[in-house]
């Protein structure tokens, strides 16, 4: 799969200019009059007018979005604003395999990887290569799950071992946590750090006969994954003793295979996937392979199902009734109208522990931009600083600065109505317990507590008049913070899939109305050059020109 011709839909020179942006403006001063607590009495269809559902009676998957801070003005200028940027087009554009990725030249395929339409590349159908690979894991999978597949002492294999970095690492430990309940017998674990200190700890209880390791790395140039592999091959052979045996133990996953050859890695071992996939995107393609081996790839499909699923949404539906365009919008709303800077994901599924993680991949290296596509300063503020926990842990711990601190931070809730392991205790059902804090928590957002409401509270309590006077303002909770709350029947793998999809897309709008390439990520290349010149300093070399903070400190580690 190659990519050489370059075209994409002209973009609008400035969207700041238009005077869509200038009525959002306006919308946003008459929305200081306005609290989410009045509407919602004012309109009893409040959640039905902003609720959207996948159109699938057996698995729901819901978003309501009417917590946010929004009305049909509003929503009328934000969709306008997608039509100005020409959203529909640049999606289109992505979809048929279009080079939108302009600073590298690229198309951007990471849906053609769960897609069955053809997708042309220079006239190239990529879909048959695509299905190619998934045929090339299926097989493997099929034959290490079982114990066909035999380590070097003619033991099956027990345990997975993925080395890798950013986007060949979170994806795939996000989704493997996420989908333990389908997981099989064989362990998976992930290696990217380059401290020493995680592949100690992750081999220490690993016995190298059993242990296969996946080298996944888009590149195989990124240092700290070449680290890893060198010191997991050193440890194997220091077992199996035999340099053939490194074939049954080591596979790749790369678009390179001379480096993956040169790390004496069998490229009979390689899955392939290509450049126009971003790592951040890659957990559909072989870079899945420890899903593939840890849930199966019957299960693995029915994650690529599910990513299908939100496609067809994010292609097909208006934009007014269009999940991922929606969030985006909204998300624009209050990162450009309302200054917010910090975005919260909350799961309230303790498995999804690791989504925020990864979603700080997608979202912050693909909207992290200050550039437009055609390289001038971008004219309003661009992606935000993702964070999140899976509540209810999170509300013991940073939900106070969300309710009552002086930043707006927009929430993401996201919640199953079924457990795959509800326990019954003193209160019955515990995952109905998980679920009542999870709508309380949107609820009190939303709602608030007046000044009245905290004073009646303490005088039901029976305190005094000064008591009340002097501990009411404390318990004021402003309100009028907004959430989306998501809702899916089950984490399933489809679940799961559709759910990982759907922040694909909402991060591809965010980059087409803000007119960043979402698919490069430059700035993590300055940091990488000048590692390379600190090193040979703090082993021996003589310190070259820096700032006297570094100096002092190469001093130090030196010392
Ligand atoms: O340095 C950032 C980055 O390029 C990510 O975008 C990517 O997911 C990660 O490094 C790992 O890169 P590779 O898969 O080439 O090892």
């Amino acid at each position: 799969m190659t990519a050489t011709s370059a075209s994409h839909p002209k973009t609008p020179v400035k969207l700041t200019q238009s005077p869509t942006w200038q009525a959002l403006k306006n919308e946003r001063t008459a929305w200081k009059k306005l609290h989410l607590r009045d509407l919602f009495a004012r309109d009893k269809k409040r959640s039905a007018r902003y609720s959207l559902e996948l159109d699938d009676p057996d698995e729901t998957f819901l978003l309501d979005y009417s917590k946010n801070l929004i009305r049909p003005q509003t929503l009328k200028l934000l969709v306008k604003l997608a039509k100005e940027a020409k959203v529909e087009a640049l999606r289109n554009a992505m979809f048929s395999g279009e080079k939108i990725n302009l600073t590298e030249n690229r198309a951007v395929l990471h849906t053609a990887l769960r897609g069955e339409a053809p997708v042309k590349v220079d006239g190239h159908d990529v879909i048959p290569e695509v299905r190619a690979v998934l045929e090339q894991i299926r097989v493997f999978a099929d034959r290490v799950r079982p114990g066909k597949w035999k380590g070097s002492s003619g033991q099956p294999i027990t345990d997975g071992v993925n080395i890798g970095l950013g986007g060949a690492v979170l994806g795939p430990a996000m989704a493997c946590i996420a989908l333990k309940p389908y997981g099989g017998n064989i362990r998976v674990h992930f290696v990217s750090n380059v401290d020493p200190s995680q592949l100690v700890d992750t081999l220490e209880d690993l016995d190298p006969a059993t242990t296969l390791f996946i080298v996944a790395s888009k590149t195989f140039t990124t240092q700290e994954t070449l680290l890893n592999a060198q010191a997991a091959r050193t440890w194997l052979l220091e077992a199996a003793k035999d340099e053939k045996q490194i074939a049954k133990h080591f596979v790749a996953v790369s678009t390179n295979s001379e480096a993956v050859n040169a790390l004496g890695i069998d490229t009979d071992n390689m899955f392939v996937f290509w450049d126009c996939v971003c790592g951040r995107y890659s957990l559909w393609s072989a870079i899945g392979l420890p899903i593939a081996l840890y849930i199966g790839m019957d299960a693995f499909e029915e994650l690529l199902a599910g990513g299908r699923d939100m496609d067809t949404h994010f292609k097909d539906a208006p934009l007014d009734q269009n999940m991922p365009v929606l969030m985006a919008l909204i998300g624009l709303w209050y990162t450009n109208f309302w200054d917010a800077q910090a975005y919260a994901v909350l799961p309230y599924e303790q498995r999804l522990a690791r989504f925020p993680a990864y979603l700080q991949q997608l979202d912050m290296e693909s909207s992290g931009k200050s550039v437009t596509r055609d390289g001038r300063t971008v004219s309003c503020a661009t992606g935000p600083v993702l964070f999140g926990e899976p509540g209810t842990n999170g509300q013991h711990a940073f939900y106070q600065l969300i309710h009552q601190g002086t930043s707006l931070i927009p929430c993401d809730f996201i919640a199953g109505r079924e457990s795959h392991n509800d326990l019954i205790g003193q209160h019955g059902s515990q995952h109905a317990v998980l679920l009542s804090n999870f709508l309380a928590q949107t609820e009190a957002l939303m709602r608030g507590k007046i000044l009245a409401e905290a004073q009646a509270e303490l005088a039901a309590e029976g305190k005094t008049t000064a008591q009340i006077k002097a501990l009411a303002p404390h318990k004021v909770f402003p309100g009028n913070r907004p959430t989306n709350s998501i809702l899916y029947r089950k984490l399933t793998p489809r679940t799961l899939g559709r759910l990982i999809a759907l922040y694909e897309h909402k991060v591809f709008v965010q980059g087409a109305l803000w007119n960043v390439n979402s698919y490069d990520q430059w700035g993590v290349e300055l940091g990488k050059q000048l590692a390379k010149v600190i090193l040979p300093e703090l082993q021996g070399g003589k310190p070259g020109a820096h700032d006297s903070s570094t100096l002092g400190l190469i001093r130090r580690i030196r010392d």
